[in-house]
């Protein structure tokens, strides 16, 4: 058996939400690790005629593509499964349907090439990346920021993930995808929200800070969208329509307000991880909304102002991909874990046990 400090090549299996991703990770302890192949395929023109992520249509489609992620990953690489050191499979929380078709087609691949199994955590796999990349020592911050989910997090071990906070309703990516369709932007909505508040006046609309005025970390971002639809509303009731200034100067409005509450509640749950007097301290964000320009530039600024290092892995690694799983994997391989035939598919699966459980945080379901 490999010891705990021998080099790893993983093979990394994601199927928990509209993704459908195969990865090959290798890693040399005391250099960076290599993503030898990645392979994601989308899932967005399934969905795309039902404003959402419909689960039955999303297993079928993990269960048709996923051998194919998986030969394609490999072959990029020229290696094939003897050559591995293991198979790492994300296990939950997610669509049920896909996580399942996941973790039984790693326990197959475990079966036939007796390769050890690790079953993975996929909002640990997002928590684990900066490590991935820049090899960033514990413990740290993470800001995970996506369609379906929005919480801090602090990362102390590989295992270990304090919850700092979250959205209590929306996460921000919702919010963004509803109000491009409300102003009849395209979808996915954020970077059309984006391009259009790049050009508008963020002061024209006074949209709501939801929750600023009360401490702690929790967000929620539910009632800016009926805010953009008011204020939407009422231009229609007064003029009949909305002009391309009016779209405008709403996106710009509501993105500084979404920005705002990040930035706000990003300074408390940095004060709450300072405590700890990290070695070097770290704030890594995660998930599509990172992706956003002004959310990106106003959390630099607040990093800047209190002397932390920002952390925003390349776009490939910040949206669902089975790189993140693979080094997860082998990070928890790492530690001594295993799994077996008994592995579960999980579609709940909190990476802080010990946090209240949170109420519907993120519609969209199990999205992560
Ligand atoms: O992490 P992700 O690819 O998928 C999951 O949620 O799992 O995130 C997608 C979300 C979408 O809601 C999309 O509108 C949002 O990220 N997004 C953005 C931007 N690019 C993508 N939101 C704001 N600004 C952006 N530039
Ligand atoms: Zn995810």
């Amino acid at each position: 058996m490999k010891t705990m400090a021998a080099p790893l090549t993983f093979l990394g299996i994601e199927s928990s939400c509209d993704d459908t991703a195969a990865a090959v990770v290798r890693h040399v302890p005391g250099a960076a690790a290599q993503i030898l192949s990645s392979v994601v395929e989308g899932q967005v023109a399934l969905h795309a005629d039902f404003g959402g992520v419909v689960p039955e249509i999303a297993a079928r489609a993990h269960a048709e593509r996923l051998d194919h992620c998986v030969e394609a990953a490999l072959a990029q690489t020229g290696l094939s499964l003897r050559d591995l050191d293991g198979i790492a499979v994300t296990a939950g929380p997610g669509l049920i349907g896909g996580v399942l078709s996941g973790v039984m087609l790693a326990k197959g691949l475990a079966a036939a090439s007796g390769l050890p199994m690790v079953g993975v955590n996929h909002l640990a796999g997002h928590a684990l990346t900066p490590r991935l990349m820049d090899a960033v020592g514990f413990p740290y911050l993470m800001l995970l920021v996506s369609g379906g989910h929005c919480q801090f997090l602090i990362a102390k071990g590989v295992d270990e993930f304090q919850r700092l906070g979250g959205t209590i309703d929306d996460a921000p990516g919702e919010a963004f995808d509803k109000t491009a369709k409300l102003l009849g932007l395209a979808q996915p909505g954020g970077p059309a929200v984006q391009a259009e508040a790049a050009l508008g006046d963020t002061r024209r609309f006074a949209f709501p800070r939801p929750l600023l005025d009360r401490p702690g970390c929790d967000m929620s971002f539910s009632g800016l969208k009926t805010a953009l639809l008011r204020a939407r509303d009422a231009l229609v009731a007064e003029k009949g329509g909305l002009t391309v200034q009016d779209r405008r100067d709403l996106c710009a409005g509501f993105q500084e307000a979404v920005a705002d509450v990040l930035v706000e509640k990003s300074r408390r749950a940095l004060e709450v991880y300072l405590a700890l007097s990290p070695a070097v301290a770290v704030l890594a964000v995660a998930g599509g909304v990172a992706a956003n320009v002004v959310i990106r530039a106003k959390l630099m600024a607040l990093c800047d102002r209190t002397g932390v290092r920002f952390l925003a892995p390349p776009l490939a690694l910040c949206t669902d991909n089975a790189a993140m799983i693979a080094w997860a994997g082998m990070e928890r391989f790492r530690t001594g874990a295993r799994d077996d035939a008994a592995l579960v598919a999980r579609p709940r699966w909190p990476l802080d046990q010990t946090a209240a459980p949170m109420i519907g945080s993120g519609k969209k379901g199990a999205k992560a």
